[in-house]
């Protein structure tokens, strides 16, 4: 597509598909004209910054950077530790298990949960509503698809319902998470509304979670396909942050990002109509070649590493810090603790099935 069609209008979705990292990155950095703004009342996120545009963008980015500097992420490290070492006690024993199940899924949503101030005695019941939103539909049936759409509604407003009772306890007794530090936060006489912080916290547990999730399992997925990248890697784990750069790029966890035209502009020839809507194919830009040489090869030395895979300009991902801090502790302790482990079976490894995200359905080893 990058040679042939770097951009194409889709008669069947009438999006626009734009590939080539030259023209996303123009893009990403042109909120003026591409916008993010998107409105669903069934959905709390559809008014929370991913969808926002300048100035309120810019001032509700401000706000949450204070939830987010990178000494309250590095104080998490002891907490995502405990978390890893709860996970990786139930399969110590075990020759054979799944990572995604035992711990790249697991993992993200109750470092997350607690994050934001969940009480552990509630995570069951947190858990169960997340799952409804995030698990997609059983398959591409119009009546698999309608009911995932209402089960995803019930679980926003579940989920809504219950972050309004919570906000209210921790305005009277306010507790080291996010939630009371957004309660908390003042910005230019501006304050978060409880329907925002609703929004937000809903926000960071889906934008946060089956993200981190693949980034996680893909990771380790490149480690075992080459065993020749595990063993540079068993001697020396300092490399693990640059294998998660590389398999940022080279596997990117999230493969598009959605903008709205607002003014008519024309790119490479093709007129692009105000309303028209436009998807960026960041996993593609991770691959073009004229960005990264031999853009198709993993490459654990690869240096610069300038890959798309959170993002780029006023969006750029507020939680790439954790997640990179979260990929960094679970792969450094799966490598220390599993030297030997092989990938199962090398052959029948499925990806998920959905078109936006790039993870894996299990990783047996
Ligand atoms: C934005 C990817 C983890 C919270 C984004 C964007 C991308 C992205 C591509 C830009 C969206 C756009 O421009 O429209 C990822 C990937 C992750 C990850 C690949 C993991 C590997 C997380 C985590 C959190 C998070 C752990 C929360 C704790 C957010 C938020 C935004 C965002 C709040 C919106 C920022 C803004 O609009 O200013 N992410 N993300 N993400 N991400 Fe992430």
């Amino acid at each position: 597509m990058r040679a042939e069609s770097p951009i194409l209008y889709d008669e069947n979705t009438k999006i626009w598909d734009i590939f080539l990292y030259e023209d996303i990155i123009q893009i990403l950095k042109n909120p003026k004209v591409f916008s993010s703004e998107r409105r669903n009342n069934n959905i709390p996120t559809s008014n929370s910054i991913i969808a926002m545009d300048p100035p309120r963008h810019k001032q509700m980015r401000t706000l949450v950077n204070k939830a987010f500097t990178p000494r309250t992420i590095q104080s998490w490290t002891p907490h995502i530790q405990a978390n890893i070492e709860q996970l990786l006690k139930k399969i110590n024993d075990k020759s054979e298990f799944d990572i995604v199940k035992t711990i790249a899924f697991p993992l993200p949503l109750t470092v997350i949960a607690s994050i934001i101030g969940v009480p552990y005695s509630d995570m069951d019941k947190f858990r169960e509503w997340t799952l409804s939103i995030v698990s997609g539909p059983k398959d591409n049936s119009k009546e698999s698809i309608e009911e995932n759409t209402k089960r995803m509604y019930q679980g926003f407003k579940d989920l809504s319902n219950y972050f309004s009772q919570i906000i209210e306890k921790k305005r009277s007794h306010p507790q080291d998470d996010i939630l009371s530090v957004l309660i908390a936060v003042e910005e230019d006489s501006v304050k978060l509304s409880d329907k925002e912080i609703i929004g937000f916290s809903i926000l960071l547990l889906i934008a946060g979670h089956e993200t981190t999730t693949n980034l996680i399992t893909n990771t380790m997925y490149c480690f075992l396909e080459d065993q020749s990248v595990f063993n540079q890697i068993k001697q020396n784990p300092d490399l693990i942050p640059k294998a998660i750069e590389e398999t940022l790029r080279y596997r990117s966890p999230v493969h598009a990002i959605p903008r709205i035209v607002k003014e008519d502009i024309v790119i490479r020839g093709q007129t692009l109509r105000a309303g028209d809507e436009v998807a960026l194919w960041i996993g593609s830009a991770n691959r073009d070649k004229n960005q990264f040489d031999q853009a198709d090869e993993f490459n654990l030395h690869r240096t610069p590493n300038s890959h798309l895979a959170f993002g780029s300009g006023i969006h750029f991902c507020l939680g790439a810090p954790l997640s990179r801090l979260e990929a960094n502790l679970v792969l450094s302790e799966l490598v220390k603790r599993f030297p030997t482990m092989q990938l199962k079976d090398k052959m029948n490894i499925e990806p998920l099935q959905s078109p936006l995200m790039y993870g894996l359905k299990s990783l047996q080893v």
